[in-house]
Order: C-alpha cells, then sequence, then structure tokens
C-alpha cells in the first residue's frame, strides 16, 4: 500500500495513545486517553494503577485509532510502540500489545524509544532535515540534544536532579494548585507578579548545559513555610509567576550554551527545536523563540498536542526506522532506562542519570 501506514502505541507514563502516521508525514488518527483522574487524587502519576488502566484501555484505544484511520490491520507497513524509557508496567503493555498485532497479522514490530519520539516529532510536523538542536522538556527528562539523524543523537546537557515538569508538579503541589502542575502553575502565573518573591535561577553562568531544579523548588516550600497561614491567592499566583520566570531564565540560559556548542559543532542557522510537555508553557516558548531568533535560527514548537505525549510520534519514529530498515525481534526486552546517547556522562559531576 502506497501510504504505507504505521500503527503507533504509546503507554510509557499516564497517557494510554494509539496513532496511525503514513509515510508521507500525515497523520490519519491520534487518539490519547489521559489517565488525569485516576492519578489526581494521588498527586501524581501510580504506576501500578498506570499499568492497570492501560490493560484497561488500549484495545478500545487502538480500535479507535484504526477505525478513524480507515485502516485494516492486514494494510500495515508496521506496528511501532514505545518500548521505553518510562514506567515499565505501562511500557510492558503497549510493546506486548505492539508485538501480538506485529506476530498475528504479519508485519514489522518497531521498538521505539519514547525520547526518539519527542527528538524526531519536528520532522513529522515541519519535515525539518538533521541537523538540528534540541530542547526536551517534559514530566520525565529535561535534555539539550544535538539531533543528527535517527538513531545519532549527542546528548549536551541533562538534569542532574529533577526534570522540568516534575519541578512545576511539585512547585503546584506546594503551591495548592492541583494536578497536572504545568498548566496550573502557568494560569496562577498570569496574575501574578514574578518579582515579589527572591527566587534562585538554577545553573545560570555556570559551565556547561546542565539543568537542576531541586534547589528552585526547596527555595519555593522555603517562601511558602515563612509566609506561614498566609498563602493567599495573590502569594500563590506572586510566587507561580516567580517560579516560572526563574525555570524560564534558567532553561534560556542553558540553551543558550547548548547553542554554542551546537554552532561550534555544526555551524550558525539550523534549527532550534522544543519538545515535551513544558514546551507547552507560553512564557518558556516565548522566551525561547526570542534567542533562537537572536542566533539567526528557524524555532520549531510542535503544536501542543504533539509536544505532550502522544503516539503518533511514535508512529512517526517508527516509519523513519522502517525506511532505514531497522526493525526489531520479537524477542526485544522493554527497557526501564533507556538514553538517546549512551555515551553521554553528566558534566555536573551527578552520578544518576535521568533517562
Ligand atoms: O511530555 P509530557 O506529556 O510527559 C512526559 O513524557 O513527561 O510532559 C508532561 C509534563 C508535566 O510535568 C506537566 O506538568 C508539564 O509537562 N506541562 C507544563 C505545561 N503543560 C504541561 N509545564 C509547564 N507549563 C505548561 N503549560
Ligand atoms: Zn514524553
Amino acid at each position: 500500500m502506497a501510504e504505507r501506514p504505521i500503527l503507533g502505541i504509546e503507554t510509557s507514563c499516564d497517557e494510554t495513545a494509539a496513532a496511525v502516521v503514513c509515510a508521507d508525514r500525515t497523520i490519519r488518527s491520534s487518539v490519547v486517553l489521559s489517565q488525569l483522574d485516576e492519578h489526581r487524587v494521588y498527586g501524581g502519576v501510580v504506576p501500578e494503577i498506570a499499568a492497570r488502566a492501560h490493560l484497561e484501555h488500549l484495545d478500545t484505544i487502538i480500535a479507535r485509532a484504526m477505525a478513524e484511520a480507515g485502516f485494516d490491520f492486514a494494510d500495515l507497513a508496521g506496528v511501532a510502540a514505545t518500548a521505553g524509557p518510562g514506567l515499565i508496567g505501562g511500557v510492558l503493555v503497549g510493546a506486548t500489545m505492539a508485538k501480538a498485532i506485529a506476530l498475528v497479522h504479519g508485519v514489522p514490530f518497531l521498538a521505539i524509544n519514547h525520547l526518539e519520539g519527542h527528538a524526531l516529532t519536528a520532522r513529522l510536523t515541519d519535515g525539518v532535515d538533521f541537523p538540528y538542536l534540541l530542547l526536551l522538556v517534559s514530566g520525565g527528562h529535561c535534555q539539550l540534544l544535538a539531533v543528527e539523524g535517527v538513531g545519532r543523537y549527542r546528548r549536551l546537557g541533562t538534569t542532574i536532579d529533577d526534570a522540568a515538569g516534575e519541578a512545576f508538579d511539585k512547585t503546584a503541589k506546594l503551591l495548592d494548585l492541583g494536578y497536572p502542575g504545568g498548566p496550573a502553575v502557568e494560569a496562577a502565573a498570569r496574575s501574578g507578579d514574578p518579582s515579589r518573591f527572591t527566587l534562585p535561577r538554577p545553573m545560570v553562568g555556570r559551565p556547561g548545559c546542565d539543568f537542576s531544579f531541586s534547589g528552585l523548588k526547596s527555595a519555593v516550600r522555603r517562601r511558602v513555610e515563612e509566609l506561614g497561614g498566609a498563602l493567599d491567592d495573590q502569594a500563590r499566583a506572586d510566587l507561580a509567576a516567580g517560579f516560572q520566570a526563574a525555570v524560564a531564565g534558567s532553561v534560556v540560559d542553558r540553551s543558550h550554551r547548548a547553542i554554542e556548542r551546537f554552532e561550534d559543532s555544526h555551524g550558525p542557522g539550523y534549527p532550534f527545536v522544543v519538545a515535551g510537555g513544558v514546551a507547552a508553557n507560553g512564557v518558556l516558548r516565548a522566551a525561547l523563540g526570542d534567542l533562537a531568533v537572536a542566533h539567526g535560527m528557524p524555532f520549531i514548537a510542535p503544536p501542543l498536542a504533539l509536544c505532550t505525549d502522544n503516539a503518533a510520534m511514535i508512529a512517526w519514529a517508527g516509519q523513519e526506522r522502517l525506511a532505514l530498515g531497522l526493525v526489531d525481534g520479537l524477542d526485544f526486552r522493554p527497557r526501564p532506562r533507556w538514553p538517546l546517547d549512551p555515551d553521554a556522562t553528566l558534566s555536573a559531576g551527578a552520578d544518576a542519570v535521568k533517562a
């Protein structure tokens, strides 16, 4: 079939998602079921609950994605599933389902690194050529990568503690803003004064391109404690605005350094791409867009629905890999940790590598 549709499956965190994407970059369907209600009472994602919810909903979500796309399983050029990194219970559900479909219908199975899905999204949405600089900012990841080709990623920086989205979520919890935290902090910050509370801008001016957010989160906690019982709506808004400005300042500083390093090795004028759920943040997007423009780099920020977790990016990564003949065996073992750049070490000296 000329369209060469690939079914993508994403179950590595709290979104159960399936999508069908064709080789010509058309997204024929993209269904995302968010488990927000299941996890809200706990203020975060509970891995066991997530895995059970994936198991319960995945077949219906796949059936919907296939029906909306108008294909039968036998039409598929391949089945791609996130095989790591992520919460392993959920990853197993998605990868096993994909293997079963591949086996029954005799189509290739493609084991996709979730981060590669985010990293290649700009090629799906904007047809961007290699190389480009990527800032991946999500709930589980915070990395700067030189994307040089499919399977060719050089990590320039990563977080030495929390991911940016994790910091947004924890700050929202401290400020009683609810879950998920990122959009709640952004909404509260709209009526806030970012200069009322002094908060640190982590890593700004430090060598390298690594991130750190746990000190900022602790500073927010101290301000909340200092206020005692006086955490009214205005204080919440001011703290949210101060926190968001500090994250933006830090991320812009780190990205600036990465741009310089990227330009040193590749030359000027290549795109600066953002991906991941935190890239939905308007303040951050605007600041990063200004930074790219100042360096003469096209700024590519995929639509919000393709920034947060989805299966279209997994199907697309499957297309890229299938085109190169990078098909996987049904004995592929899902990986809870799976760095995109296995040679990368932390320049800031921490020993724990966040996948
Ligand atoms: O990429 P994603 O959907 O899932 C992961 O792979 O982690 O990212 C989810 C993260 C959450 O931490 C969420 O709070 C954050 O992205 N997020 C935001 C915004 N929307 C989502 N953070 C800041 N501002 C937002 N508007
Ligand atoms: Zn993600």
